[in-house]
């Protein structure tokens, strides 16, 4: 009788723990807030950028995750629940109707007591606020130091910055065993900036993603800075677990569409997790494209996950190279440089990417076939990228 019982519910735990460790085998593809909107965001833009994600056809080329970042907290209460703001009147309510679209939402939140635009945190309430999410059901957090830095890391170890680390370590242990414990599967994305190389430590952790770097901007010179601290981390990503430039400007500021397209590609190239951070009820057709191009976001989503490395630099082009389930391999030649011909001008060694002779592969923004051949010159404009792949690299 007894071992009849505890079967059932044995299975019920671990089938929880299995979904929970299946979250995130490829990088995970949504919308965050905080790029365009800041802390203008609220429960009507957050229902209106679900309501395009199906409408522009990006829910169907992977985007399903919708998540909200900083400034929708309020206050606790006398037990500690801490309340929404009044720009979000009902949490459960928005998920449901995130859910209801086929998609699923994402929230925000700091290890310190408060976050980086100055709203609560969840120090000292960790399990509480991870079971409300699980309650909302809210299906990724971001989890962003900030406050934890001068309120706990400096305060209680001053002078000693192992010491520090391994505070800012357990505060995000405590909130990935907290995520666990709800038995809902809660993608788990650590936003430290980078520091103390998150690659080797936050998988342990339970970090599906975590940040490489600082905040991005949408400037050219952002994005380029972003990528080139990639180079030396392919071997720390994989399914369940992704190294994080942060999320996409494509659309935003000041970047051209070829900074856009080069942007969006190396995104892929390097298996980041694509969070279109553009406002999505003023996307134009040029920059959907982009969001939307099924090429490009395959090489990203790739079932083998292996992040591509900066095979090597000629001048100012870069060649990236990636492989892919099946053999396949994806090369991205990107012109870093503000003048139209790169190194006067730029021939393709394939020598160099392990290849020999002619390469048959598609242009993934042409969308037609191309040859590479050993010594081809390659003329792009600034900043832009040609990305090719290779069905059958010999
Ligand atoms: C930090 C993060 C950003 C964003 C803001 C919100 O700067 O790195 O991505 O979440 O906080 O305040």
């Amino acid at each position: 009788m007894r071992l009849s019982l505890a079967l059932p519910l044995a299975a019920i735990a671990l089938s929880s723990l299995a979904s929970a460790a299946q979250v995130a085998q490829t990088p995970p593809m949504g919308w965050n807030s905080w790029n365009y909107f800041a802390e203008r965001v609220d429960d009507k833009g957050v229902r209106a950028a679900a309501d395009q994600i199906v409408s522009t056809g990006m829910r169907d080329a992977g985007y399903i995750y919708v998540n909200i970042d900083d400034t929708w907290e309020g206050e606790r209460d006398a037990s500690g629940v801490l309340h929404t703001n009044p720009k979000f009147p009902d949490m459960k309510a928005l998920a449901d109707y995130v859910h209801s679209k086929g998609l699923k939402i994402g929230i925000y939140s700091s290890p310190g007591p408060k976050t980086c635009a100055g709203y609560a945190g969840s120090l000292g309430h960790e399990e509480q606020d991870a079971k409300m999410y699980a309650e909302w059901g809210i299906d990724y957090l971001k989890y962003d130091l900030c406050s934890f830095i001068p309120e706990v890391m400096e305060k209680q170890a001053p002078h000693d910055e192992a010491g520090q680390m391994r505070l800012m370590h357990a505060a995000y242990d405590k909130m990935g065993k907290a995520l666990k414990a709800t038995g809902r599967p809660i993608v788990y994305s650590l936003c430290q900036y980078g520091w103390d190389s998150p690659w080797e430590w936050a998988p342990a952790l339970g970090g599906n993603a975590w940040r490489t770097t600082g905040d991005i901007e949408a400037k050219w010179q952002s994005v380029y800075d972003l990528l080139s601290q990639q180079a030396g981390l392919a071997s720390y990503a994989g399914p369940g677990h992704w190294n994080d430039p942060d999320m996409l400007e494509v659309g935003n500021g000041e970047l051209t569409l070829a900074e856009n397209r080069a942007h969006f590609s190396m995104w892929a190239m390097v298996a980041a997790p694509l969070l279109a951070g553009n406002d999505l009820t003023q996307m134009k057709p040029e920059v959907k494209a982009i969001l939307t191009n099924r090429d490009v976001i395959a090489i990203d989503q790739d079932s083998l996950g292996k992040q591509a490395e900066r095979t090597y630099a000629d001048g100012e082009v870069e060649v990236w190279t990636r492989h892919l389930s099946g053999g396949a391999l994806a090369v991205a030649v990107l012109n870093v440089g503000s003048d139209r011909v790169a190194t006067h001008p730029f021939h393709l060694s394939l020598a160099k990417l392990g290849l020999h002779g002619v390469q048959k592969g598609k242009d993934l923004w042409t969308g037609k076939n191309i040859e590479l051949a050993d010594n081809m010159p390659i003329e792009l404009g600034n900043h832009d990228v040609l990305l090719v792949r290779i069905a059958q690299p010999k």
